[in-house]
This record gives structure tokens, C-alpha cells and sequence, in this order.
């Protein structure tokens, strides 16, 4: 790849330069974020206390000790990130409302100012001419309700439609397309399987009810939403295509276990009402003796679209004598990001072509609600950042959906993650996944050669028709 520097636009592949692909007109471009990642002001306007205040000061939790008290500061640069979004022309913006800032306890009436942040967000997109996507539950379950039980009390489900309602009777005026969960995978794993995450509760399989309260929470929250006035309903969740490290009836069976647990086991019930087999796992009635009556009904009810988020795809061996009868094995001959993750555009056509296989005429339209990587990129001695691997990456996976697209899988946008650098969970500030550099010490926004190069690359889309 070319190195050298253009000063005017600062990337070195012109997306007219090449043959890229040209998308479907109406195609959502977008970029994602999250309240907990990029907020701060964890403490103003009556916010409450959420798991992730909470689990951000367990010592060890994260590296370096660091937290989001004050993140990208965007609960007082909203305005700026806004223009930061129009320079870019994207048409949609996800973002997340934080739970705790609309209900601080978790239950209760709503936080006026809580719900005029958001009111004063969703107007200055509208202004710009960018459609907002707000995703109701990024991780940020208030503390009160996680003291009650979190996810593993099914009451949990019950307190996010009431506060989804709350949020909608303010927004669906204005707000076509809400999303319920973002990766609820992520929560029951990492945040109550093996404690990496927020609330830190390392329940192994017994985790698998916040599986099943989730997805509760969902349908009713999709009640709700619908309720209040809200015209489309999605859910997200992350998919990684689950690849055997050999042939072996092992290693077959293994893969086959964790792509139930990471791939199925939140989209199967939303899409076809049922569970998918989870005898792979040695646990009583499946791990899911809390599902009662009725509730599958609930979930399943019809969304409009499904959120897909994509980072890699997994590589898995056997594990025996384990609850967990797998391991992930490293995927090699590819590049990594600085994440260590391996960059594997095809992977997401692969993600999208087997959702499309398995679900069919119940597959809705699809969005691809995050995509991106970390690179550790910073300033050079004029100030440029120049990101090449992420565009390689965007410009690789951008293809790969087009591909899915080909293929005859109904994709209507896609969001990068994210507008700029932020508190990536446990991982605090180490990993810069935006397209615009933020210095943590002055909360001072540079737009990095990827930023460029997206907008030039929308600016291409539309100019195409
Ligand atoms: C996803 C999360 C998002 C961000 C990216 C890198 O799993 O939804 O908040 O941390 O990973």
C-alpha cells in the first residue's frame, strides 16, 4: 500500500481510485457509540449509579485502574460530536441512552434531565439531517436493580420495559428505529459467566438465566416501545462464524457448542420462538428451568430488523472435562488489530450468508450496528493521524456486506464503531477504535485520515445515486 501523505485529504486510497462497490440507494451510513464509553458526568443532572461506576472500581477490574467518570466528556460536547457526525454525512447515528441517567434507581418515575439530554441529542441529529438510533441497554444496568439480582432476577426484565417505556413516551415522536439490547451475549458471558465485565460475577453456566431475562426484557420492552408509539423494533447481538481447529469429532462438536452459546442462543427465540439445543452444556433443564409460560411467546415477537455487530470470527477446539467444553484457539495468517483480534473480512459475508441460510423468511432486514478496529494510532509531528489499518479494515468489510448483499441478504446500513475514541470497557483507554482521535487529557477531537476517507466515501455513495 502507498505511504505517502496528502495533506488535503490525508488518506492514500482515494475510494474514487478504486472499484468500490456501489450500494443500494437509501443505504443507512452511520457510526455507533455507546452512553457508559463516551458520556462522563457520571454524577450530574441526578444520573445514578450504574454496575459499570460501580465495577470500574473494584481493583484489577480495569487496566490501569482507569473509569469512564469522565470518558470523551460527550455529555457536555454532545454538540460538538454532532458536527463531528455531519462533517462526515453520515445519515444515522446509534447511540445508547443510559439507564441510569433516565430512572437512576431503576424503577421509579424518569429523571427530567436525563430524558432532555437525549431530547436535546435527538434534535440536533434531526437538525443535520441524521436519524437516530437509540439502543436502550449498552451494559449500564443501574446499581439498585443489580443488587436486587441484575439479570439473574427475572424482575430485571420487567423494570427495562418500564423504563422503555419512559424513554420512548419522550422520543417516539421523533425516533423511527429503537433497539432494545446491545450484544446480550456479552453480558451473560463476560459480565456473569467469567466476571471480565460489569457486574463481575463468575457464575459459569448458571449465568444462562440472565440469557433467558434478557431476552425476556426484550419482548417486553418491544411491547412497550410499540406501546408508546414506536414504529420499528430491533435487537443487536455480535456474531462470529465458528470455525473447527481440525476435522476431529471434537473439535466438530466444540464448534458446534459455541455456536449455539455466541450465535443462536439470543437470535433463535427472538426469530423462531424457541430455544436453540443446549444438551451440549451438562446443566439441569438446559440451564433455562426460568423460563415460564408464555414468555417465549413474548420474545418472539415480530422486530423489524436485526442489529448485527462483527468484530472476528472464532476458532475453536475441544475442551473436555469442562462446563465449557471448548476453547478458542488463535486464528493465524492474518493481520491482528491492536486488539490482537484478526482481521478477517470475509468472515462478516460468512456471518450474514448463514444468518439469511438459517432463518430464511424470518430473517428481517438486517444492519450492521457496529463494525471497526482499534488501532494505537496517534498524532505524528504535524498533528496528522494516519490510520491506514483502519481503512484497510472499513474498506474490507464495507466490501464483505456488499458481497452479502449480492448474495441476496437484505443489509440497509452500516454503522462503523465509533465516531471517536472512548472508554473501551475493561480495557479503559488502551484501545482507540474511532475514526476521530480524542486526547483524554484536553477532550480535544482530531478527525483521523480514516475519517476522511468514510466521508469521502459516503460522499462517493450518494454523488453515485
Ligand atoms: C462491542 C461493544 C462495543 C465496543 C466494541 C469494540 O462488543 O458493543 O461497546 O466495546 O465491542
Amino acid at each position: 500500500m502507498p505511504t505517502g501523505k496528502r495533506a488535503d485529504c490525508r488518506y492514500d486510497r482515494l475510494v474514487s481510485d478504486l472499484v468500490f462497490p456501489r450500494f443500494p440507494p437509501g443505504f443507512a451510513w452511520g457510526v455507533a457509540t455507546a452512553a457508559y464509553q463516551i458520556e462522563g458526568a457520571v454524577s450530574e443532572d441526578g444520573r445514578g449509579l450504574s454496575i459499570w461506576d460501580t465495577f470500574c472500581r473494584q481493583p484489577g477490574a480495569i487496566r490501569d485502574g482507569q473509569t469512564g467518570d469522565v470518558a470523551a466528556d460527550h455529555y457536555h460536547r454532545w454538540a460538538e460530536d454532532v458536527g463531528l457526525m455531519a462533517d462526515l454525512g453520515i445519515g444515522s447515528s446509534r447511540f445508547s441512552l443510559a439507564w441510569p441517567r433516565i430512572q437512576p434507581g431503576g424503577s421509579g418515575a424518569a429523571n427530567k434531565a436525563g430524558l432532555d439530554f437525549y431530547d436535546r441529542l435527538t434534535d440536533a441529529l434531526l437538525a443535520r439531517g441524521i436519524s437516530p438510533m437509540p439502543t436502550l441497554y449498552h451494559w449500564d444496568l443501574p446499581q439498585p436493580l443489580e443488587d436486587a439480582g441484575g439479570w439473574m432476577a427475572r424482575d430485571t426484565a420487567y423494570r427495562f420495559a418500564d423504563y422503555a417505556s419512559l424513554a420512548a413516551d419522550r422520543l417516539a415522536d421523533r425516533i423511527p428505529l429503537w433497539i432494545t439490547l446491545n450484544e446480550p451475549f456479552v453480558v451473560t458471558a463476560f459480565g456473569y459467566a467469567l466476571g471480565i465485565h460489569a457486574p463481575g460475577k463468575a457464575l459459569m453456566l448458571d449465568a444462562l438465566a440472565t440469557a433467558h431475562h434478557q431476552l425476556l426484557g426484550h419482548g417486553l420492552a418491544t411491547a412497550a416501545l410499540r406501546a408508546a408509539g414506536v414504529s420499528k423494533v430491533a435487537t443487536a447481538n455480535n456474531y462470529s462464524p465458528a470455525w473447527p481447529a481440525s476435522n476431529s469429532a471434537a473439535d466438530l462438536a466444540a464448534t458446534a457448542a459455541y455456536d449455539v452459546l455466541h450465535n443462536r442462543l439470543f437470535t433463535d427465540p427472538v426469530l423462531l420462538g424457541s430455544y436453540p439445543d443446549l444438551s451440549a452444556f451438562r446443566v439441569r433443564d438446559g440451564g433455562l428451568d426460568c423460563v415460564q409460560d408464555g414468555d417465549l411467546a413474548i420474545i418472539s415477537a415480530p422486530v423489524d430488523a436485526l442489529g448485527v455487530n462483527y468484530y472476528n470470527p472464532a476458532r475453536l477446539s475441544a475442551l473436555p472435562n469442562s462446563p465449557l467444553p471448548f476453547q478458542l484457539q488463535p486464528i493465524p495468517g492474518y493481520p491482528v488489530t491492536n486488539f490482537g483480534w484478526p482481521v478477517i473480512p470475509a468472515g462478516l459475508t460468512e456471518v450474514l450468508t448463514t444468518l439469511k441460510d438459517r432463518y430464511v423468511d424470518r430473517l428481517p432486514p438486517v444492519y450492521i450496528t457496529e463494525n471497526g478496529c482499534s488501532v494505537a494510532d496517534e498524532p505524528d509531528a504535524n498533528g496528522l493521524i494516519d490510520d491506514q489499518p483502519r481503512i484497510t479494515y472499513l474498506d474490507g468489510h464495507i466490501r464483505a456486506v456488499f458481497d452479502a448483499i449480492v448474495a441476496g441478504v437484505d443489509v440497509r446500513g452500516y454503522l462503523v464503531w465509533t465516531l471517536m475514541d472512548n472508554f473501551e470497557w475493561s480495557e479503559g483507554y488502551h484501545q482507540r477504535f474511532g475514526l476521530a482521535h480524542v486526547d483524554f487529557g484536553s477532550q480535544r477531537r482530531t478527525p483521523k485520515a480514516s475519517f476522511s476517507w468514510y466521508r469521502d466515501m459516503i460522499a462517493a455513495q450518494r454523488a453515485g445515486g
